[in-house]
């Protein structure tokens, strides 16, 4: 019984992949409670299931404020995010209450970067359109001029945050013949050199890109950066990529811009809110490419952001150093 009373108590918010979980049930100084669901778990469940808890274990879907770290109580040290993205997670109250966290960098650079230049690719050659077109039979003859995009050979490509996804990004941009690579973003980055991408202001970049992919992080700083005044400055041939967060992009201000001919197409691996709704404007643009949040999404990058996270945990409960720990 007295071994019973010193488990530490974690709460995991979601069916995870077993790499992670195993680490976590396999721990004897852990009490292991999980949201079994593939589905997030409802706000007054969570608020409930974080009651006394030590560490948790979450998800980017998870709004960690001050009210869920109320409900948590003070013996909440460590918070875990299976995400390299800490935008839903209340910073400065965690920062407060002298919590730590740990999150998943670097081991999903390689699946996203892929991902975003999969999108890239569907978007500026149209590729969803086409297959529809093959299986609706509007497919009548091989057409000169029907079902052309942009590709990337010569091109100038835009990336807005050249962190550790961007900079893969414009790695496995560059073999594509692409021939100018311009970045913006607070500073100059010295590793941009192993690309020669140049450091230009934003509006350099949107006058002169012909591929813009957006790879910064969710900040006060660049949510709404993507407005009427962004997409006014492109060309009107450009495709617009955002794997970073959905609210880096106005909406409204993306489709005005898309369906009024402002600029030639877009893609989004995140968008606000997150499902879409199935009625959104978006979705009627055949310009517009929308895919489910996936960039992360191989199996052994699941698995291995699960182990990481798991990790971050225990050595975060343990009072050891985290693999990926937040600096705060
Ligand atoms: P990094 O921190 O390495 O990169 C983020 C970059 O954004 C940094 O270079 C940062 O610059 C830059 N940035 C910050 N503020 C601005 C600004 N105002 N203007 C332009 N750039 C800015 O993170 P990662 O590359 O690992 O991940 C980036 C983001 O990608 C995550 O935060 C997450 O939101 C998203 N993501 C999406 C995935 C998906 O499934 N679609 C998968 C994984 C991540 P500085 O260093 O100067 O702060
Ligand atoms: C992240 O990690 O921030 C992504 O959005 C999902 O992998």
């Amino acid at each position: 019984m007295q071994g019973a009373r010193q488990l530490m108590k974690v709460f995991v918010t979601r069916r995870i992949p077993q790499e992670g979980m195993r680490i976590l049930t396999q721990a004897a100084d852990l009490d292991v409670s999980v949201w079994d669901s593939d589905e997030p778990v409802p706000r007054a469940e969570l608020l409930k299931r974080v009651a006394g808890i030590n560490g948790m274990l979450c998800l980017l879907t998870d709004r960690i404020d001050a009210e869920v770290l109320d409900a948590a109580g003070p013996n909440l040290k460590v918070i875990s995010t299976l995400s390299v993205g800490f935008d839903h997670l209340a910073i400065d109250e965690i920062k407060k209450r002298g919590m730590r966290v740990g999150y998943t960098p670097d081991v999903l650079t390689d699946a996203t970067a892929e991902l975003t230049v999969a999108l890239l690719l569907a978007t500026a050659r149209r590729l969803p359109e086409g297959v529809m077109e093959v299986k609706s039979g509007g497919w009548s003859s091989w057409k000169p001029l029907w079902m052309c995009g942009y590709g990337l050979s010569g091109s100038t490509v835009g990336v807005i945050g050249l962190g550790r996804i961007g900079l893969a990004i414009a790695h496995r941009l560059k073999p594509f013949g692409v021939k100018k690579l311009l970045y913006a973003g607070r500073a100059p980055k010295p590793q941009a050199a192993e690309v020669e991408a140049e450091y230009v202001p934003l509006d350099t970049l949107l006058t002169e890109s012909d591929f813009i992919v957006v790879s910064c992080s969710l900040t006060p700083e660049t949510k709404g950066l993507c407005d009427k005044a962004f997409f006014s400055k492109m060309k009107k041939t450009a495709v617009f990529i955002n794997t970073s967060r959905g609210p880096v992009v106005n909406q409204e201000d993306l489709y005005e811009a898309l369906s009024s001919g402002q600029i030639a197409a877009a893609g989004l691996d995140v968008t606000t809110p997150e499902p879409l709704p199935t009625d959104h404007p978006l979705l009627t643009l055949k310009n517009c490419v929308v895919l489910p949040h996936i960039g992360s999404a191989t199996y052994s990058t699941r698995g291995t952001m699960a182990e990481l996270a798991a990790n971050n945990l225990l050595a975060g409960l343990r009072g050891t150093a985290m693999p990926s720990e937040l600096a705060l």
